[in-house]
């Protein structure tokens, strides 16, 4: 038997500490969460994609009465993103959640996103700088593909 272990790297930031770019992502998830259609749960998800041709596409979640129907904030960014710039890769997404106006602690992509985030990556060919933002700090991890350690993806197939 061996022990295996997989790391994971992260950085905590200060809002201080982000870059301009990085700041104005944050700033511009925040504005595409206020505009997410989240009657069912009242958690309001904004994402914003930076691609390299320095376009900003943002997402928020789009919640349906019939549930699983609805999407979040990150696929419907990334898509719309692919949709768009098919040739271009997203070089950082920002995420933010809201509830009642307040920015929530620990947003975290959900595994679904987590699949598409790393396959949007591996498309690029770049790595996708994920930016988890709250009130006061930044979780800024530098690939999607981390966030997904044994995924599945098209060379299983
Ligand atoms: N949601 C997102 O949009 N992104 C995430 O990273 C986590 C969850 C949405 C899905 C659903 O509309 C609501 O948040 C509650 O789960």
């Amino acid at each position: 038997m061996k022990e295996l272990k997989i790391e994971f790297q992260l950085k905590e930031l200060a809002l201080n500490e982000l870059t301009d770019s990085e700041y104005q992502l944050m700033q511009t998830a925040i504005s595409a969460a206020e505009n997410a259609y989240a009657p069912y749960s009242c958690f309001q998800v904004g994402a914003a994609v930076l691609l390299q041709n320095g376009v900003i596409i943002t997402g928020n979640n789009q919640e349906n009465a019939a549930y699983p129907s609805g999407l979040c904030a990150e696929r419907v960014a990334l898509f719309y993103a692919g949709a768009q710039y098919p040739q271009t890769a997203a070089t950082t997404l920002a995420v933010v959640a809201l509830k009642d106006g307040i920015i929530q602690p620990n947003i975290s992509p959900c595994g679904a996103c987590r699949q598409v985030l790393m396959e949007s990556e591996q498309r690029g060919n770049t790595p996708m700088t994920i930016l988890l933002c709250e009130k006061e700090k930044v979780l800024k991890i530098s690939s999607a593909s981390a966030l997904l350690p044994l995924a599945f993806t098209e060379k299983n197939l």
